[in-house]
């Protein structure tokens, strides 16, 4: 992308952009930081709900016999989230969001739970963090239709609270057979609580984020940045957000470049 263009997208998401004093190319060391392991089948770290965790019946064990989750294609799945009542989100729904995006995707981001919008329009990140979420994309030159995105929820929690790690739980079989159909490179978990359910551990966000995990057994590496509706509350935490999709394109760029050597 030429640098023009991505001012203008920074300016749109209100990035300031600062000239580098050195050379560009004597700035772009790659990340040497440690990895740290992470599996979706992990638990979430301990905590007061732990137990309440523990006791929610596995999503499996709800469902009439017939293929599993891990099982199906595209269209079973997206007819078993659709018809899906594993959870009191059901009951408030006005219909579920199950994902949107290029189905061969390099890149898929993991969000939260869908809102108030995209309870409406049936489709994840629609209202004012998707728009914003768009740009900061775009800016990286991932335009939507070329990442997949999805939430670790499928309904919508009402009254815009927080997913229940239950509630997560009972959705997860979903979101694990997106991936593993999809098989992204790369994974970008935005906002804390998919960082933190995800990754299995109750570490506040900014302890999650400047580093790559290992993700799953077979491992994708995943990044974490913040959710783009605290940044509309917070606009001068983007600069850091920006620095963390710099190193997703960064790392998409040499991951694609070794695909094109074969
Ligand atoms: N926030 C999310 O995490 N997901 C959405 O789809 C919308 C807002």
């Amino acid at each position: 992308m030429d640098e023009r263009r991505r001012r203008g997208y920074l300016k749109a998401m209100g990035v300031t952009v600062w000239e580098p004093r050195v050379p560009q190319s004597v700035k772009s060391v790659p990340d040497s930081r440690p990895v740290t392991a992470a599996h979706p089948a992990e638990p979430m770290a301990p905590s007061a709900t732990a137990q309440e965790d523990a006791a929610v019946q596995p999503l499996e064990d709800l469902r009439e016999p017939g293929l599993t989750v891990a099982q199906m294609d595209w269209d079973a799945l997206g007819a078993e989230v659709a018809s899906c009542r594993a959870c009191g989100l059901c009951e408030t729904r006005t219909q579920t969001v199950f994902g949107v995006g290029s189905r061969t995707a390099d890149l898929m981001i993991i969000g939260e739970a869908p809102g108030a919008e995209e309870d409406r329009a049936g489709e994840p990140f629609v209202g004012r963090a998707g728009q914003l979420l768009d740009l900061m994309l775009a800016a990286i030159d991932c335009p939507r239709e070329q990442v997949y995105i999805a939430n670790l929820l499928k309904c919508r929690p009402p009254g815009n609270r927080d997913p229940k790690p239950q509630e997560a739980l009972r959705c997860r079989d979903y979101l694990n057979r997106q991936m593993e159909l999809i098989r992204p490179r790369l994974i970008l978990s935005v906002g804390r609580i998919s960082a933190q359910h995800l990754l299995g551990t109750d570490s506040p966000l900014g302890q999650l984020r400047g580093r790559w995990f290992d993700f799953g057994q077979d491992p994708i590496p995943l990044r974490v940045t913040y959710h783009p509706a605290y940044l509309l509350r917070s606009p001068d935490q983007k600069a850091k957000s920006w620095a963390d999709l710099t190193e997703i394109r960064r790392r998409l760029d040499v991951l694609q470049k070794g695909a094109e050597r074969g």
